[in-house]
């Protein structure tokens, strides 16, 4: 049975000061690692640095854009995103993510790489990005150079028509300049593409077209967030009807650990699911999230939040930080029932306002 927890706005987060403080003992013990209620280990962190984005996806946002955006001085500077990062370092996290709304359009977006660089280089953790790619092509190599090492680009069509109308007006062009650098900087990249109707026949030029540049394709599965939409119309089950044999012979779909998995052909080249409605993968989630206005939340599909800005901004130590973090971590559900008719959850929290 689901444990119902009290429903929280969606804009309003648990002050940390709310929480019962660190008992002494634990203040002076090394920092914990991350461990959830159900014992899955937190080894991956999200970090928003913006609720903006220069796309109006049709199944990420409302035409007019989200109504309520943070305001500049609300959104976590580059010193804090450092701050986080280093400490959920030390709390055993390994691979970090920066993602938006869309990140390049925060104006300091190379200061906050090179924070965020600075920590994770010299420990040899993993620092990534996903982009739609609009605003990169003039970044790719800086971001490389500041220890970004891969992005993962939203690109759910190939057809610049069809682009434009996904995404209410995007061009095409621009993230075909974004990829392009994104390579030649050297960066590892793979693209996401949402499963949709207006999509789905455009699946396999989508996989030629990206093992043609030797990146790998991701086809997920659209959640019920944010907009009033019901869960996935087009499923992985869709996507592999599609490409039939189109590419020859595809193996299984690889042990689920995290979101994707890859099917291969006989070459090695992959082709990549993320499948939360036909097949969940909650049992093995290995993160946590951070929006740009420094709310941490457990879980992508559950509003519960916790401010880790404001803490920092009162003066709260690092073993105040982690405390709150555990006691978020404690709150982590089993999984997100997008599939629960009754559950409304999900309904008022846009994606760019979360960060995937
Ligand atoms: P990799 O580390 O490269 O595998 O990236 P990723 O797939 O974890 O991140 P990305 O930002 O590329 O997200 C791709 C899709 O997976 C987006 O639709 C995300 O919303 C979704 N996604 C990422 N993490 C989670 C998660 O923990 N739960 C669910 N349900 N979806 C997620
Ligand atoms: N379901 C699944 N993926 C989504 N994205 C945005 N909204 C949804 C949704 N409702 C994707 C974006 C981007 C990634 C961060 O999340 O297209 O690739
Ligand atoms: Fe983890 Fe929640 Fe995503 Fe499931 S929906 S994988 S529990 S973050």
């Amino acid at each position: 049975m689901r444990v119902s927890l009290p429903l929280l706005d969606s804009r309003q987060a648990t002050p940390l000061e709310a929480l019962t403080g660190p008992p002494e003992a634990f203040r002076h013990a090394p920092l914990p690692t991350l461990v959830d209620r159900k014992g899955r280990s937190i080894s991956y962190a999200r970090l928003s640095v913006t609720d903006r984005c220069d796309l109006r996806c049709t199944y990420c946002m409302p035409e007019g854009g989200e109504e309520e955006h943070e305001t500049q001085s609300g959104l976590l500077s580059a010193t804090e995103l450092g701050r986080l990062i280093r400490l959920l370092a030390k709390m055993g996290v390994r691979r970090f993510r920066l993602t938006g709304g869309e990140p390049l359009v925060r104006k300091d977006i190379l200061e906050l790489v090179c924070a965020a660089g600075e920590v994770t280089e010299p420990r040899g953790l993993a620092l990534a990005m996903t982009t739609n790619a609009t605003r990169l092509a003039s970044f790719a190599s800086k971001f490389a150079a500041a220890g970004l090492g891969s992005v993962n680009i939203s690109l759910d069509s190939i057809d610049a028509e069809r682009f434009r109308e996904i995404t209410r007006g995007g061009s095409l062009e621009k993230v075909m300049l974004g990829i392009d650098a994104a390579l030649a900087a050297g960066l590892e990249v793979k693209l996401n593409s949402v499963l949709l109707p207006e999509n789905l026949a455009e699946v396999p030029a989508l996989v030629a077209f990206a093992w043609d540049r030797g990146i790998t394709p991701r086809f997920i599965e659209r959640m019920p967030l944010g907009l009033d939409t019901e869960a996935a119309p087009v499923s992985m089950a869709n996507a592999l009807a599609v490409l039939g044999d189109a590419f020859g012979g595809l193996n299984e779909p690889d042990a689920h650990h995290g979101p994707a998995r890859y099917v291969a052909n006989e070459r090695g080249q992959r082709i990549g699911f993320i499948t939360p409605i036909t097949e969940e993968f909650c049992g093995t989630c290995n993160r946590l999230r951070i929006s740009s206005k420094g709310d941490l939340r457990a879980c992508l599909a559950w509003r519960n939040a916790t401010n880790l800005r404001d803490a920092m901004r009162r003066g709260a130590d690092d073993h105040e930080l982690a405390w709150g973090i555990l006691q978020a971590l404690a709150q982590k559900r089993d999984g997100h029932a997008f599939l629960d008719q009754s559950e409304h959850e999900h309904r008022n929290v846009g994606m760019s306002l979360i960060g995937g």
